[in-house]
């Protein structure tokens, strides 16, 4: 995320927008599933006897089964790295991490080297700001196409998600900053700092470098024509005076987590969209609908007060004179092709409008849909998946754009209910469901108003609202889906939604000796398995695998009270995090999982981190019942909710290996298909700090203003990391 915190500071997004009426599961947590027991004890027992709990539950054959078994030995193999306050980047010992790409760095020959002091222009060519999630395409020798297997030379397609204004500008700008009038060249500078860069990179045997003279290299901005496709483009709620038609919009913003496809392109997802836009007050349907994504009468930055684009007013004689409908055009799944460079970006949007976090595939099977699970990251949002009417075929694999409008353009979009007894349903966002077509909050008219709205559909059909869903992954040999939760200072918090066995936690944490953060603080990690391990199965059943805590009460805590109800996964000083954030699986060692966290509550111990873990499976945990103390949404009573807790992960099976600088987010994570190299990003060091103050100068150093980076992380003896 961004511009997070939760000390009192400024958060940006992630504001609670949903007043549906979901939540509340707490009335039926009584109802236990016995046979679902049975069955996990089961499970859990063969697991123990063979394996440990690696394997437990899942549906390989057995060859499958003992080579995963046999690499589950011999990984996380490095010693874990200690929590740390330092200016610095933590990585192993054995493992080097070298800067490769930061904030400014020229992308292309006759770039100026970045000065660092504000003064600097020209970011259409330079490394745009505060990178986040990104992806390695393998690229062949001759540099002419796809090669899924070039470790050495490949194109990186990486987010800019949003923007350090403080360190874009020199100090004098910086002060005068004034929304209701932007100087022209800072909103341009601005606009290209954001959105997408396409970079070469290439190992010539000194470790990787960006290779400024290739073509390939590319940013995508805020202002970069996109095309609009699937069942919402060319309807009438996106007509701007851009496009009469309603096909096309302009720009991308807010690009947090991505994905990929199985057709070789790359995607990125938009996420605190809403913030951009200075609005003016609706009525009637499009007041209820401006209030469910948090559409305002004021922008975060003012670039409307130099284009406007961004003014979404209703002030000519229709939707062709002026920007009313522009918000509709953002908010997507945005599809990338980096192999051609002039080829021009597509918002797909059958896959639904919301802050979209990311967007990751299951395993591609022939003959059968393509699926991809996302997050809405807001608090008491959504749990969505996206499921193709078109089956996958195997001569599509470097179809690029045309296979994206193939698969991505005609599905069904579900959303999840996890339900008390451990079992969970896809819903369908349809307007055919009659609880979306007779919903009375909102007058649905057709299919494109469901896909523009798939928020308050969400709502219509009784999803479960989540603690700000971020990354997803899916188990490469078992197929189960994870999924982190942050947090959500909401969740039982008085006049908001109570607890359910999904989101079963209410706390008081101590930030600082000073200060106090409550609801579900730490966040945690639920994950599911597809009911016949089918991806577009409408059914699933769900277990929490990891909830983040500190792992030693705060001073004064009742300890026991604490260990048994808030570090519910027994989490020791070499694994204990807050606020999960980046989740990723490796392609390479399978089952190796890795957790970057976007925290703001554990940051007066330490800074932001990335765990590496082995997970198991669905049901190889145990019931569990987490007491909540004085929950106000349960008449300030203690609550208690009983729900699915994974086998505690050990420290065999979850480890930290890297701890960031002073207050970045460690988020954005890739591999070289040979897993020898991996990326990760370092987003907004120092980002409390002031022009003026600097609160962190990584990577630079001396006096420098801090830069957000992608830095390589390399085995010093050439192995597999993390391994
Ligand atoms: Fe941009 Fe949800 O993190
Ligand atoms: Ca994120
Ligand atoms: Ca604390």
């Amino acid at each position: 995320m961004e511009g997070k915190n939760s000390q009192g500071k400024l958060l940006i997004g992630h504001d609670d927008c949903n007043t549906s009426q979901n939540e509340s599961l707490e009335e039926i947590v009584a109802e236990r599933l016995n046979r679902r027991d049975l069955m996990k004890l089961s499970a859990g027992f063969i697991g123990t006897a063979f394996f440990g709990s690696f394997m437990a539950g899942c549906n390989q054959d057995d060859s499958t089964t003992t080579t995963s078994a046999a690499a589950a030995t011999a990984l996380l193999s490095f010693t874990p790295v200690s929590k740390n306050l330092n200016d610095a980047l933590t990585v192993p010992t054995g493992y080097t991490a070298k800067v490769l790409y930061r904030v400014g760095d020229p992308i292309k020959l006759g770039t100026a080297d970045y000065v660092n002091d504000g003064t600097d222009a020209d970011f259409d060519s330079r490394s745009g700001d505060c990178h986040d999630g990104m992806k390695y395409f393998g690229l062949k020798a001759d540099n002419s196409g796809y090669d899924t297997t070039n470790s050495t030379n490949g194109l990186m397609c990486i987010n800019h998600e949003y923007i350090n204004q403080n360190y874009l500008h020199t100090v004098a700008e910086v002060a005068a900053i004034n929304n209701a009038a932007r100087v022209p060249s800072q909103v341009d500078k601005e606009i290209a700092a954001h959105g997408v860069a396409v970079i070469k990179v290439s190992n010539t045997g000194a470790g990787f470098a960006l290779d400024k003279t290739s073509g390939y290299n590319r940013r995508i901005t805020a202002a970069t024509p996109m095309h609009l496709q699937g069942v919402a483009a060319g309807s009438a709620y996106m007509i701007t005076p851009y496009s009469t038609t309603g096909t096309d919009t302009r720009g991308t913003v807010n690009n947090c987590a991505n994905g990929y496809t199985p057709w070789g392109t790359y995607l990125t997802c938009e996420e605190n969209w809403n913030g951009y836009f200075k609005c003016d007050t609706r009525t009637g349907k499009e007041a209820v609908a401006f209030s469910r994504y948090g559409l305002k009468t004021t922008s975060r930055y003012g670039w409307e007060s130099v284009y406007t684009q961004w003014l979404a007013t209703i002030t000519g004689a229709d939707a062709t004179a002026d920007y009313r409908n522009v918000p509709n055009t953002y908010g997507y799944v945005v599809e990338i092709d980096p192999f051609h460079p002039t080829s021009t970006p597509v918002k797909h949007t059958a896959m639904g409008r919301f802050a979209h976090e990311g967007c990751w595939p299951a395993k591609a099977t022939v003959g059968k849909p393509v699926v991809f699970y996302m997050g809405d990251d807001s608090k008491g949002e959504y749990i969505y998946k996206f499921v193709s009417t078109q089956n996958w075929d195997a001569a599509d694999a470097t179809g690029g754009l045309t296979a994206g409008a193939k698969y991505l353009d005609s599905g069904t979009l579900y959303v999840a209910k996890f339900n008390a007894n451990g079992s969970g349903n896809w819903l369908k966002l349809d307007i055919s469901e009659t609880a979306i077509a007779d919903y009375t909050i909102y007058d649905f008219a057709d299919a494109a108003d469901v896909a523009i709205h798939s928020r308050i559909a969400a709502d219509a059909m009784g999803a479960t609202r989540m603690d700000r869903p971020e990354w997803g992954g899916v188990h490469p040999t078992t197929g189960e889906v994870y999924m982190t939760l942050t947090n959500n200072s909401d969740r039982g918090k008085s006049g908001k939604y109570g607890l359910d066995p999904a989101n079963p936690r209410y706390y008081t944490d101590t930030y600082d000796t000073t200060t106090t953060n409550k609801g579900n603080v730490n966040g945690h990690i639920i994950r599911w398995k597809e009911t016949g391990g089918e991806p577009s199965a409408t059914t699933f059943t769900w277990d929490i695998y990891l909830f983040g805590a500190q792992s030693v009460v705060d001073a004064g805590g009742d300890d026991a009270y604490y260990q048994a109800n808030i570090n519910v996964s027994g989490l020791t000083a070499d694994n204990d995090f807050s606020s999960p954030d980046g989740l990723w699986f490796s392609e390479v060692s399978k089952g190796l999982m890795w957790i970057q966290t976007d925290d703001g509550a554990y940051t007066d111990t330490t800074n932001c981190m990335l765990l590496a873990a082995l997970p198991g499976s669905v049901s190889d945990g145990a019931t569990t019942n987490i007491i909540s103390l004085a929950v106000p949404t349960h008449g300030t009573t203690d609550e208690t909710v009983t729900t699915y807790v994974g086998a505690k992960p050990t420290t065999t099976k979850l480890k930290r290996f890297l701890v960031g600088p002073v207050e970045c987010e460690i988020t954005g994570i890739t591999e070289t298909p040979d897993g020898k190299a991996i990326f990760v990003n370092v987003q907004h060091p120092g980002e409390d700090g002031t022009t003026t103050a600097l609160t962190s100068h990584w990577p630079d150093f001396g006096t420098a203003r801090p830069r957000s980076a992608t830095i390589v992380i390399t085995k010093n003896d050439g192995g597999v990391v993390g391994i």
